[in-house]
């Protein structure tokens, strides 16, 4: 398969990896699933968790322009009012009335067939069906006030823009940036996490002097494809494609999407926007509060224009997962490999006594302790030596420790590297300089 084409097969591949080696799980599987919702289990917890440091690293810790909120996910009608969800946050929703089925107008190849039945003209007229999550605040009585679902992170760091400012004596240009839960009520979620109706989102919203948003969005879609790229996505797979003038929100003078070959094509793993000054008047105006910037250099007062690099947290996971995704032939064997990241491996080191006798595992477990505090790591004792490789090959592990019988005598140990399975002998002493000049 060349490495610019779709390859069809990875999806149930990757979906099989998921679930087998406890990466993602349906939510509810017992009660019979619950569609569309997943729960990360113990190694997609911490790919997930791992995705989401190296956004924070790259995008707060590493700049001085950059500070992070952690804004409520909960919010009051007047919020989604000014931003304008409220009004225009809704997909066009048809009906067949042939097979009951529900689809998402704009994403139909043909607007007039069913691609569940084949029918053609069996369309209900579209509805707009706004995709926000609403619920009640206090016990539901007549008292109780609508609140809802974020449907995106972006709005905390526009609401709390004067709050920020003040506190944390940033000037524009300066950065809010947030990791959290979002929810749309999605008509037609799919393809496994890539659309679900609760998902992450890393969001920055990058407030610029108004004369300066053109060099700065051009800045940010370089930055962030940069970051993809540095954490191992092949340049063949990844692109920045422009919106055309069409798509383009009416407060959007350029937009740009960083998009990854997926199984089923190029789709969207980040949204790189220009949004103007349209957040930060939009909730001046419904607020009444001042949300503008006065610049004492230059003796001016403005409204800061706004560049947002949007990301999807478990959307972007799931790729780097499709990324790593590896199969090859090994002495007629196939083995399964996932070439992540360090970074972004959920285990750092496995930890494999030879054998689970008594006489090992003290010295394993001392092991453990040397590399625990420092990466994480998984420990293993149970199957063959080569059986625990590939288990730990299909998950990623960069370095497999394993000790033997000779490790009693001479103190050292087996360091299996991943992707080339080199083997050294690593005295005990020197392990974690060892470790650490690979993996820091
Ligand atoms: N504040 C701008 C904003 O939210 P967006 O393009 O709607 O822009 C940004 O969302 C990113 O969030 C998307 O590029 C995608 O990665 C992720 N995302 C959006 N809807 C999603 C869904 N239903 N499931 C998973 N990820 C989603």
């Amino acid at each position: 398969m060349s490495s610019d084409t779709p390859d069809p097969a990875l999806f149930d591949k990757i979906v099989n990896l998921s679930k087998r080696r406890g990466f993602v799980f349906q939510s509810a599987e017992i009660y019979g699933g619950f569609r569309s919702t997943y729960d990360y289990g113990p190694l997609g917890v911490l790919l997930l968790r791992n995705v989401k440091d190296a956004w924070w690293r790259s995008m707060v810790q590493l700049r001085h322009d950059v500070v992070g909120l952690d804004a409520s996910i909960l919010s009051p009608p007047q919020v989604w009012q000014a931003s304008g969800h409220l009004a225009n946050f809704s997909d066009p929703l048809v009906d067949c009335t042939n097979c009951n089925a529900r689809h998402r107008l704009d994403k139909l190849e043909d607007p007039d067939t069913c691609p569940t039945c084949g029918e053609t003209g069996t369309f209900t007229e579209a509805r707009d069906f706004n995709l926000m999550f609403k619920t009640q605040a206090g016990p539901v009585a007549e008292t109780a006030a609508d609140v809802y679902l974020r449907p995106e992170t972006a709005q905390g760091m526009f609401i709390n823009f004067a709050n920020v400012l003040t506190t944390s004596r940033k000037k524009p240009p300066f950065g809010i940036a947030q990791i959290g839960k979002s929810f749309r009520n999605e008509i037609t979620p799919g393809n496994f996490v890539f659309r679900t109706r609760e998902f992450e989102q890393m969001e920055m919203e990058f407030f610029v002097p108004p004369s300066e948003s053109t060099e700065w969005y051009e800045y940010w879609c370089e930055q962030r494809m940069n970051w993809y790229l540095d954490l191992g996505m092949d340049p063949n797979k990844i692109r920045l494609r422009a919106h055309d003038d069409d798509e383009l929100s009416h407060y959007s003078s350029g937009t740009s999407d960083v998009e990854y070959l997926f199984p089923w094509g190029w789709d969207e793993l980040e949204g790189i926007a220009n949004r103007g000054d349209y957040d930060l008047t939009q909730h001046a105006e419904h607020s009444g509060e001042k949300l503008d910037f006065f610049d004492q250099a230059n003796n001016e007062r403005y409204t800061p224009h706004v560049i947002e690099p949007a990301a999807g947290a478990t959307r972007t996971a799931m790729a780097f997962l499709m990324a790593a995704y590896d199969e090859e032939t090994v002495n007629d064997d196939t083995r399964t490999v996932l070439r992540l990241d360090a970074r972004l491996a959920p285990y750092k080191v496995a930890v494999l006594p030879l054998s689970k006798k008594d006489t090992l595992t003290p010295t394993a477990h001392e092991i453990f302790d040397i590399v625990k505090g420092r990466w994480m790591a998984d420990y293993d004792e149970t199957q063959s030596i080569g059986k625990r490789y590939a288990r730990q090959d299909e998950v990623g592990t960069p370095y497999c420790v394993t000790v033997d019988f000779e490790t009693l005598d001479d103190r050292a140990v087996t360091v299996r590297e991943r992707d080339t399975r080199a083997q050294d002998r690593v005295s005990i002493d020197q392990l974690e300089s060892y470790l650490a000049d690979r993996l820091d």
